[in-house]
């Protein structure tokens, strides 16, 4: 199901929150652009408490926790609501327990080396992070052209002016990044800027 609905809408933006409302508020501007699929990064203290926010209070949104580093962070990430889980890195504790609960799971590869064992432990869908400065599209036709049954989210240095570079791959299952969310505007309360950002990458990644 996210990986049916990351088709029609194949962008995941970044929501990096101090508070639950502001996170909502955020999440709401972004469905408003016509984005539900949201990841809510672990770098701020109040991040679970965003995430459980999101979850009980926005129900129309598909929420994920990311920069997932343990089987810890995983575990109460799921307990909070959390419906897909995103890693920098390969974790295989964290990639097995997303598989034992049949759950998405996108954990950050660049080398082939990295690919390649995440295809070992039974993953098709993985994080290629960091995109722009891990070679980019370039890179990452490179890897799609020897693991063709690998699905890639390109992360990190994505923003409206190469994110067509990326979604014209056809691994590329979507794009994720913080470029939508831009913490002056959220700071300044100016919602709309965001939904704007989630509408433009819509019609950027409706055009492929
Ligand atoms: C991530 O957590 O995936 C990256 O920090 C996103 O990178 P970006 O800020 O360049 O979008």
């Amino acid at each position: 199901m996210l990986l049916d609905k990351l088709k029609h809408a194949p962008v995941v933006p970044l929501v990096q929150a101090d508070d639950p409302d502001v996170a909502l508020k955020t999440v709401a501007a972004l469905k408003a652009g016509g984005l539900e699929i949201i990841e809510v990064v672990l770098r701020t203290d109040a991040a679970m408490v965003c995430l459980e926010a999101i979850a009980e209070r926005a129900p129309d949104i598909i929420v994920g926790a990311g920069t997932v580093l343990s089987l810890e962070q995983a575990e109460e990430s799921v307990r909070r609501g959390a419906q897909f889980i995103v890693s920098p890195g390969l974790n295989d504790e964290v990639v097995k327990y997303c598989q034992s609960r049949d759950m998405a799971v996108f954990p950050g590869v660049v080398t082939a080396s990295e690919v390649q064992r995440a295809w070992n432990l039974g993953l098709r869908t993985v994080k290629f992070f960091p995109a722009g400065l891990s070679g980019g599209a370039a890179m990452l036709k490179a890897l799609s052209s020897v693991f063709r049954d690998m699905q890639f989210m390109p992360t990190g240095g994505v923003s409206a002016a190469n994110l067509n570079d990326y979604l014209a791959i056809p691994s590329v299952i979507a794009c994720g990044g913080s470029w939508l969310t831009p913490q002056q505007e959220i700071d300044a309360g100016n919602f709309d800027a965001v939904t704007a950002l989630a509408r433009e990458a819509l019609v950027t990644a409706q055009q492929n």
